[in-house]
């Protein structure tokens, strides 16, 4: 199974604003929904792991995420949160992995989507996030939720973004998520006067 992070964060690691996002990017919404949802093999699904405040600050008629497994990490007991069936809720992120492992589904890649919390201690540890999909907002927008940006020094572009036709199918784990990339209308988006730029980012070896 593989391991990502989904991020949309300013240069200073603003991601949170009063519980929601701070900014209403259309089209990183279809980039986050292409990539956490799409996989290569057909009888496979994907995971989304994600804080309970994240989980809750997705609108009613969206949450669970459609055509994802999700996993909801919370120190409180299940069944205080009253989540629908198939929202799965770990203690720990270990432990959300523990579940993937013995899914009765096949889980293709793992997503971790968030909070700050969440991010920050999935990025210290190299086994729990290979690649980030980031999507930088280059506009100051006002943030009260902020990850630690400093994570990001461990990794790099990936050379073969956008990628080179003749190397699609050598790194096999990332040529849909690449395609879905490369073939995304543009890398760079304006918004609301909100410029970002969408790009993948992998662990230096
Ligand atoms: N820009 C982006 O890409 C992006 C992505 C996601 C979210 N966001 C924004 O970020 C904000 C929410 O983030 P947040 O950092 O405040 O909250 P969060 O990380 O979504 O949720 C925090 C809660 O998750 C649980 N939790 C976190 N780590 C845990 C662990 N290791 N083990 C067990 N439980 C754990 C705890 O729940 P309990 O209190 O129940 O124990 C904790 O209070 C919102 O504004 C949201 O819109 C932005």
């Amino acid at each position: 199974m593989r391991v990502a992070l989904v991020v949309a964060a300013t240069k200073a690691g603003g991601i949170g604003h009063q519980g929601q996002l701070p900014w209403h990017l259309k089209a990183d919404m279809q980039h986050f929904r292409d990539i956490t949802t799409k996989t290569e093999q057909p009888a496979a699904i994907n995971a989304v792991i994600m804080g309970r405040k994240t989980f809750e600050s997705i609108p009613d008629k969206f949450r669970p995420l459609h055509g994802r497994l999700n996993v909801v990490l919370s120190t409180q007991k299940p069944a205080t949160l009253n989540y629908p069936p198939g929202v799965l809720v770990a203690s720990s992120l270990q432990e959300a992995f523990e579940f993937l492992d013995i899914s009765p589904e096949v889980i293709e890649t793992a997503y971790i989507i968030g909070g700050a919390s969440v991010y920050n201690e999935a990025l210290a540890k190299p086994e729990y996030s290979h690649y980030i999909f980031m999507t930088k907002v280059h506009k100051d927008v006002l943030c009260d939720t902020v990850m630690d940006m400093k994570h990001l020094d461990a990794y790099e572009h990936d050379p073969n973004f956008p990628v080179q036709p003749s190397l699609i199918g050598v790194d096999s784990g990332l040529t849909t998520h690449i395609n879905l990339l490369t073939h995304a209308d543009k890398q760079e988006h304006k918004e609301d006067d909100v410029e970002y730029t969408i790009s993948l980012l992998r662990r230096k070896q």
